[in-house]
């Protein structure tokens, strides 16, 4: 059964994107087929996995691609019953190696697929409406781009274990229709109070997001009462959070590794907000239940500042997994010091995956 996993936070810059384009490679390399589906206008990960001028040929529309080979080319068909919605799939740039036109995979047989962004995203967003669209229950199905999107690939035998998707950082409909769509989501945030303001956020509105939902679906059902998928969406889960971008010390004493005094501080706080606003709110939903039992207080995994090597990461289009085969373009080659890191950082993306395997499943 394929797992639908959103990267959430409606605070920027804490690492949604580099999370996900980090933990595919993990999920990849264990065997697991991947699908990221960037829905953020943004289009960052569009840019980390494809390559900057690469993406720029995805965007184009011609007369054989009316809306490009991006999200779009789904998206907005959808909304128009007489055309054609097509998916185009792509792969990362590093898992890319073309021999006598055959596309093979450089790292072993992995699987990821990319359905790039669009800038377009921003005027899709404008075109939902939650009002009519989601609480009075007419137009549900506007909400659930992302997930008739994997369903249509269903029927074209690509299936997915995983499908993550990329999401811009606030809380406008393409979030909501993300999380709508969504069996689990996971919430990065970084060493900072705004990251701890931001999770309380999550608390008041996802609910809100969620009770909007259930209304529309009742409203709906009254005359759509054999509908099979409407009751089974709307029901994201916490899938836990991730601490990223934070410095270490290390203690000569004992040889333990440690956040740096200033960044204990503040994953203190956030775990404090998730313990005392967070929790208590996602628990209070009665139409399902969206704390798993697995969940604890602690971040699922704590990703430290990469540095330089953040930048070399969208630079060479290569995940942290493989960076330290890469030449970095700043230096004639990589220091001890950040190949340990990289190796330390790679395990906690490993477990993340790992977290992802051994509890995103069927609980009923
Ligand atoms: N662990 C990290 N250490 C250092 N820089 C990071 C880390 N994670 C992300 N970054 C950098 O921070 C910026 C924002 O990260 P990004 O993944 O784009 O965040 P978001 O998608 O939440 O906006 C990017 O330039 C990225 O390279
Ligand atoms: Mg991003």
């Amino acid at each position: 059964m394929t797992k639908i996993i959103s990267l959430f936070n409606n605070k920027g810059g804490v690492g949604k994107t580099t999370t996900i384009f980090n933990l595919s490679a993990s999920l990849a390399a264990v065997g697991k087929k991947v699908l990221l589906i960037d829905f953020d206008p943004q289009c960052n990960l569009s840019i980390a996995t494809i390559g900057y001028d690469e993406f720029a040929d995805y965007l184009e529309r011609t007369e054989d691609y009316q809306y490009g080979r991006t999200i779009r080319a789904f998206a907005q068909p959808s909304l128009q019953p007489t055309q054609n919605a097509e998916v185009y799939l792509t792969q990362p740039k590093y898992q890319k190696n073309i021999i006598n036109n055959q596309i093979t995979t450089i790292y072993g047989q992995a699987i990821i697929d990319v359905v790039p962004g669009d800038f377009w995203l921003n005027s899709f967003a404008d075109t939902l409406t939650v009002g009519t669209d989601v609480v009075q229950g007419t137009s549900l199905y506007r909400f659930l781009i992302p997930y008739l999107l994997v369903e249509n690939l269903k029927k074209g035998n690509k299936v997915y274990d995983y499908v993550l998707i990329d999401l811009p950082p606030s809380f406008n409909t393409l979030v909501r229709s993300a999380l709508y769509c969504s069996d689990y989501f996971l919430v990065p945030c970084t060493p900072d109070s705004f990251s701890a303001y931001c999770v309380s956020l999550i608390g008041e509105v996802l609910p809100t997001f969620i009770d909007d939902w259930n209304q529309g679906k009742r409203r709906y059902e009254v005359s759509n009462r054999y509908d099979k998928l409407i009751p089974l969406k709307g029901k994201p889960k916490f899938g836990g959070w991730i601490f990223n971008g934070f410095d270490t010390k290390k203690y000569t004493s004992t040889g333990e590794r440690k956040e740096i005094g200033a960044d204990q501080v503040h994953l203190d706080k956030i775990k404090a907000t998730i313990k005392n606003v967070l929790f208590p709110k996602l628990e209070a939903i009665s139409a399902h239940q969206c704390v798993p039992n697995f969940i604890s207080l602690e971040p699922v995994v704590k990703i430290e500042d990469l540095n330089v090597m953040a930048s070399e990461i969208q630079k060479l289009n290569v995940p942290l997994k493989y960076l330290s085969s890469q030449t970095p373009t700043i230096f004639p080659s990589w220091s001890l010091y950040q190949k340990q890191l990289m190796k330390r950082m790679d395990e906690q993306y490993d477990l993340l995956a790992q977290h992802i395997i051994n509890y995103f499943i069927d609980e009923d």
